[in-house]
């Protein structure tokens, strides 16, 4: 399985079981979610937080068939799922506008950090960009493109980049600034800071070829991020035929570039000033 994909899970899709979440666990998800809106605001994009709004999740964890209703908007629907699973089950549910979420929430000792993903980053951290059309497109042509290549690992290991430094962790620039769309960063209190305000964390605007030349890290926080111009910016990555245009092959003509890696014809930005 592609590391990209972890939050992908289980197959076949699995019965929520909503009315089997204890009251502590209702409570861990909504001081998680307070946590996280003590930060978010300013520094995520609107986008992600109109969809959030929309959603109404503070209350508890979210009932799947409720927030389905919120995801006829956009055509989208979530399921359930339970443990890892290959790419190809992840691909097919993309590609038919399913997104899998795990249904289990991290336990007390977890609060800060988990190291698999659980229904506070599938839910809290994916589903509201799913409400943005840019996005459920987005989205929906990768787990196409997915099952194009799935016989190719090379070709998968360059899309599981894309995902990565897009949907998980990627920055926006808008006109106050970068701001966050990434999954993996609104789902995570310290990273929702110094994704935009360390110094010394490489923010460089988007490429598509760079990107899927990037390798990453998934046991500590980045070490750069890809800015894309604004959220329609992805259009432009999703209109796109890798095949054809061949993507790939520019892609493998490269070098690999490390996590973290700088290559002269980047475009860095600066981190975003400190708030007080
Ligand atoms: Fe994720």
């Amino acid at each position: 399985m592609t590391d990209a994909h972890r939050h992908s899970a289980g197959a076949p899709p699995i019965s929520q079981e909503w009315d089997l979440y204890t009251e502590e666990e209702h409570d861990r998800w909504r001081r998680l979610y307070r946590r996280q809106m003590e930060i978010l605001p300013g520094r995520a994009c609107s986008e992600f937080l109109e969809g959030l709004k929309k959603l109404d999740m503070s209350r508890g964890i979210p009932n799947f068939k409720n927030i389905n209703k919120s995801l006829r908007a956009t055509n989208w629907e979530v399921v359930g799922v339970e443990g890892l699973v290959e790419d190809k089950h992840f691909f097919e549910l993309l590609s038919q506008r399913l997104f899998p979420s795990t249904c289990f929430i991290r336990r007390e000792d977890q609060f800060d950090y988990i190291v698999e993903p659980d229904i506070f980053h599938d839910g809290f951290g994916h589903l509201p960009m799913l409400m943005n059309p840019v996005i459920a497109d987005y989205m929906q042509a990768y787990g196409k493109g997915g099952l194009k290549v799935l016989d190719d690992p090379v070709k998968l290991k360059q899309l599981a980049r894309l995902y990565w430094y897009t949907i998980e962790f990627g920055l926006v620039q808008t006109p106050d600034g970068l701001r966050i769309y990434g999954s993996g960063i609104v789902s995570s209190p310290s990273e929702s800071v110094t994704s935009l305000e360390l110094t010394g964390r490489l923010r460089v605007a988007f490429d598509l070829i760079r990107v899927m030349s990037t390798e990453y890290e998934i046991f500590h926080e980045q070490d750069i991020y890809f800015v894309i111009s604004g959220i329609e910016h992805l259009i432009e990555v999703t209109m796109r035929d890798f095949a054809r245009e061949h993507v790939y092959e520019s892609v493998a003509e490269r070098p690999i570039i490390s996590a973290g890696g700088w290559v002269p014809c980047d475009r860095l930005y600066g981190p975003n000033p400190k708030r007080v």
